[in-house]
């Protein structure tokens, strides 16, 4: 297995991907912000509660505390809202969601997500993938890719093994072979449904070597609890050469060879 179960504690898991830090900023946010207007309010329930207590004598009375008053707890909530969206909301999602890297810059990646495993595909030193046929698919092309083509020949699947270099943006493509599955690195902070029909492009920057884990996040059948997958992020250098040795043999001797396992 692998060491990915301690990097986790009482708190937020490790940060490893350049995406952690902003989620997790918010997350701090958001939180303090809930905890400061639960104690305030409280200290003003309780204010309220003594003040107007049922007395013996003393009827009930109306006061009112002016618009301005009324309205101003409201209108600082809605600010930190407003705040909120534009300076973290928005910023993020535009990196997160909308400004992808260019595929020439990434670390390229294909994941098929299928009951109950990860389909990891790589395109290989020639940076192509090769083509894909949904005629193709049966139980050892998962993928259904085309051996004719011959960008396919470096092409390196792996089940459940995601092997990645630090310091590069990864761009994947995403995707299901049957029902919806979720593509979740809790210390990535990166967590995409996978969708069938559907190829999503996921991106972030690894920015620590170590162990992971994917783990399946939608309820996706029986074996969803065991759906998970290996993430190794190596040295540029480490993943290189890992990435020409998993390539290496022709596509002929990879088809009858095991695939590499978790
Ligand atoms: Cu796949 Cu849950």
């Amino acid at each position: 297995m692998n060491g990915a179960s301690g990097n986790y504690g009482m708190g937020l898991p490790i940060q490893a991907s350049d995406a952690a830090p902003h989620i997790d900023l918010g997350l701090r946010v958001i939180h303090f912000a809930m905890f400061a207007i639960f104690i305030l309010w409280s200290i003003f329930f309780v204010y309220l509660l003594l003040k107007y207590r049922k007395r013996a004598g003393v009827a009930a009375q109306r006061e009112h505390m002016g618009l301005f008053w009324s309205l101003l707890p409201d209108a600082i909530v809605l600010g930190f809202e407003i705040l909120l969206i534009f300076f973290y909301a928005i910023p993020g999602w535009t990196r997160f969601k909308m400004d992808a890297p260019k595929p020439e810059d990434s670390t390229q990646i294909e994941i098929v997500a299928q009951q109950f495993n990860w389909n990891i595909r790589y395109p290989g030193p020639d940076g192509k993938f090769g083509r894909t046929d949904p005629k193709l698919i049966d139980f050892a092309n998962p993928l259904g890719i085309d051996p004719t083509d011959p960008a396919s020949k470096d092409d390196y699947v792996s089940v459940n093994q995601l092997h990645l270099p630090v310091g590069k943006p990864v761009l994947i493509r995403l995707s299901s072979m049957d029902v919806i599955h979720s593509f979740f690195i809790p210390e990535f902070r990166v967590k995409q449904d996978a969708v069938p029909g559907m190829r999503v492009p996921v991106w972030f920057t690894p920015t620590r070597e170590g162990q992971y884990e994917i783990t399946c996040a939608q309820l996706c059948g029986v074996g969803h609890a065991i759906m998970r997958g290996d993430v190794s992020v190596h040295t540029p250098e480490d993943f290189q050469k890992w990435l020409a040795e998993a390539s290496a043999p022709p596509a002929e001797a990879r088809a009858a060879a095991p695939i590499e396992q978790w």
